[in-house]
């Protein structure tokens, strides 16, 4: 039979975040009419692209695409990984939202084809329904009868009553151990789920305002609830497909989801996920959402990939595939043919193509300040303008990397503002690829293995990938 995790269980599974490349973007910084601002939620710039993403967030928002694909091509450092972290963070929680480098798919514990259906499975949503007997009322008292023998278990009774009825009902240890836990009190509105005993506590009935000893900080009050006691009330829990495939396909059952020990999924229990998910559509007990499957650095996947991502498009169920890549006309992985974006044209061909641009300095400083902000630095007006010159002739991320260095080297001289000689400094310490290429240029005979004839330093080889 196909079991479906309990909230609680999927509630569980966290991702942690730290202060990464990308850990300024909270948005895509646009306002109600998908207009982007110049600068908002950590957006600079690049204005076309990000209200061309707002416009896929809304469709995909509002259901109205399914099984598209759209790529994100531009420049290295352009912001095309940025704009992908835009739009999660627009689509919120109720739309799954996965995120994966080209190059993870090719591992050895599993065939490509087989992470590239885990990965598309985890952007497909399950929202099931589910109906519950509840207990909902205000609680007039609570009596517990203390056992004559101290190992004896303890019993009680609760009475609770609504603004139209009155009942008390018995309790066992287990309710009045969660009784005290949830620290309930008189007066309190209170929820218990029949099925699990589970007590939740929703607030304090408007009639015990006035007593003194019952007012504690953050106390909401609220009516005492009318009708029946006893009520079913609708849950509903959304899961992702990949979810239900490892509960169904492991002994360890959800376990496995913290593990991370999944391997591959056999093609049968899919199938009979699938069949048993389509009965329960059609008996209105569980919706389909289409996610979202992010592939960055797509040029990584090679052909077989790219003809399976083709089919797989096509499904009835199928998530929305934004790709991103740097690449400009190259080999396509796996083939010695070459093609724009380093993809087949037939792929190309069912894709909308959001182009990213260079940036402006004024941007670049732009961006470089909000860096410096997200990374707690403080840095010299005169400072800035000098990083944001290395950055425009160097690149962006060279420049957003020696903010944190030249921290460091003012730190050291026990200043907190990073003024124009750190940068200097940190400018001389590290080098960019521009200096580096000159470097080896310069003193090609005293390096191993180098290749005097092949001067022209290509970093868009392909071969290299293979
Ligand atoms: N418009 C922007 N607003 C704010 N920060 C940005 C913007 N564009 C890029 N950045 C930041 O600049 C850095 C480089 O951008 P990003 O990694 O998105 O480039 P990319 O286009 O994905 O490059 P590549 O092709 O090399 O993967 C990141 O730290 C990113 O967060
Ligand atoms: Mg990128």
């Amino acid at each position: 039979m196909t079991k479906i995790p309990s909230l609680q269980e999927i509630k569980d599974i966290t991702r942690t975040e730290r202060i990464g490349a990308h850990s300024h973007i909270r948005g895509l910084g646009l306002d109600d009419r998908l207009e982007p601002r110049d600068v908002s939620q950590g957006m600079v710039g690049q204005l076309k692209a990000r209200k061309a993403a707002g416009i896929i967030v809304k469709m995909i928002k509002e259901g109205k695409i399914t099984g598209r694909a759209i790529l994100i091509a531009g420049q290295p450092g352009t912001g095309k990984t940025a704009i992908a972290m835009g739009m999660a963070q627009e689509f919120g929680p109720e739309t799954p939202f996965t995120m994966i480098s080209a190059s993870e798919i090719f591992s050895l514990e599993m065939s490509k084809t087989e992470a590239l259906t885990q990965a598309i499975r985890k952007s497909i949503g399950v929202r099931i329904k589910e109906e519950t007997e509840i207990i909902e009322g205000e609680v007039v008292e609570i009596q517990i009868e203390r056992p004559t023998q101290s190992m004896g278990a303890k019993q009680g009774k609760i009475t609770m009553k609504t603004t139209d009825m009155e009942t008390v009902y018995n309790i066992g240890q287990k309710m009045i151990d969660s009784l005290s836990k949830e620290k309930i009190g008189i007066g309190d509105v209170i929820k218990i789920e029949k099925a699990t005993g589970k007590i939740t506590k929703t607030g304090k009935s408007y009639t015990h305002r006035q007593d003194y000893d019952s007012i504690g900080p953050g106390e909401t009050y609220i009516e005492c609830p009318s009708g029946e006691l006893q009520k079913t009330q609708e849950l509903v829990h959304t899961v992702t497909l990949h979810e239900i495939d490892v509960i169904n396909s492991r002994t360890q059952g959800f376990l496995a989801l913290f593990a991370g020990d999944i391997g591959e999924i056999k093609a049968e229990i899919r199938e009979q996920i699938d069949s048993k998910l389509s009965e329960w559509k059609d008996q209105g007990k569980a919706e389909i959402i289409s996610g979202v499957l992010f592939v960055d650095e797509t040029h990584m996947l090679d052909i077989e990939c790219f003809s399976f991502l083709n089919r797989a498009l096509e499904n009835e169920i199928a998530p929305i595939v934004i790709m991103a890549s740097n690449r400009g006309i190259s080999k396509i992985r796996g083939t010695e043919y070459v093609s724009p974006h380093g993809m087949p044209l037939d792929l190309l061909d069912r894709l909308l193509i959001i182009s990213t641009d260079p940036y402006s300095s004024d941007d670049i400083k732009k961006i470089i300040s909000i860096r410096c902000e997200e990374e707690d630095v403080e840095i010299h007006p005169q400072a800035l303008d000098l990083l944001t010159n290395i950055a425009v002739s160097t690149s962006l991320r060279y420049g957003i990397q020696l903010i944190i260095a030249a921290d460091l080297v003012s730190k050291k001289r026990k200043a907190d503002l990073v003024n124009v000689d750190d940068i200097r400094k940190v400018y001389e310490l590290f080098v960019d690829v521009k200096r580096s290429t000159q470097f080896l240029q310069e003193f090609q005979d005293s390096f191993m293995f180098h290749e005097k004839n092949n001067q022209n330093n290509n970093h868009n080889d392909n071969e290299k990938d293979k």
